[in-house]
């Protein structure tokens, strides 16, 4: 899969060589490239932003240094992995205004082959460069969650790591992807390792019986029991 981001502060994703992603870029199996958003522009302050048209607080990002690195980036895109399958990328604009990112949206997203991440800050981004793109091809606007963040830079990092850890090869065994909160529309069944107890708090005794029917009977019940107590809107409908 190729991503490419565009932010005004690229050093937020260095954190993306780390882990698990770090060794999938270096495996060839996400081909990540950071755009500074600055790059696109020309005055001496490298200015990305201006007052709102209209008047209100704040910035608002201009649409011309957005419009000049998208194309760039598009163009870059005609000639390299996206022609030849047929797919064109996926535009995704971080946004409280957008709809909510899920595992099931992970799980979509992960079979595109081009994901291009524009991380908006301030008041956001002009409208226009939403409408261009949209008519241009496919735009989503995606948000992390019911709260407001300082700009996009952090609920990409979240998306691409919630992505690219479906990716095929990126988690060494794919049967931990399976059993975790959220795959099954419940949450995660609390887990236990060695030593059987410690502070006098002991493990499941089922769990050390042996009798992988009964272990997974005993799982289904606490993530079922788990989802009714924190989470009971999964449940519905
Ligand atoms: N930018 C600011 N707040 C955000 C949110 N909740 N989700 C995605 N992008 C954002």
């Amino acid at each position: 899969m190729r991503i490419d981001i565009v932010s005004i502060f690229p050093s937020y994703f260095d954190t993306l060589d780390l882990s698990l992603l770090g060794k999938a870029k270096d495996r060839g199996l996400l081909d990540l490239r950071v755009h500074d958003l600055r790059d696109a522009t020309h005055d001496r302050h490298r200015t990305v932003d201006d007052t709102p048209t209209g008047g209100g607080a704040g910035m608002v990002m201009k649409p011309e240094p957005w419009g000049e690195m998208l194309d760039e980036i598009l163009l870059d895109t005609d000639s390299a992995t996206d022609s030849a399958t047929g797919n064109d990328p996926l535009i995704i604009f971080p946004s409280p205004a957008g709809e909510v990112f899920t595992q099931r949206m992970a799980r979509e997203l992960a079979h595109e082959q081009h994901l291009i991440f524009g991380c908006g800050r301030y008041e956001g981004i002009d409208q226009r460069v939403f409408d261009e793109y949209s008519a241009r091809g496919r735009v989503r606007l995606v948000s992390l969650g019911d709260y407001v963040l300082n700009g996009g830079e952090v609920a990409v990092l979240a998306m691409i790591e919630a992505i690219g850890r479906l990716l095929p090869g990126v988690v060494g065994n794919p049967d931990s992807l399976v059993e975790e909160s959220h795959e099954d529309g419940l949450l995660e069944y609390p887990s236990y390792t060695k030593p059987p107890v410690w502070r006098g708090r002991e493990v499941p005794p089922v769990l050390l019986s042996g009798n992988h029917g009964a272990i997974a009977a005993w799982r289904h019940e606490q993530s079922l029991e788990r989802t009714r107590q924190v989470r009971p809107d999964l449940l519905e409908g």
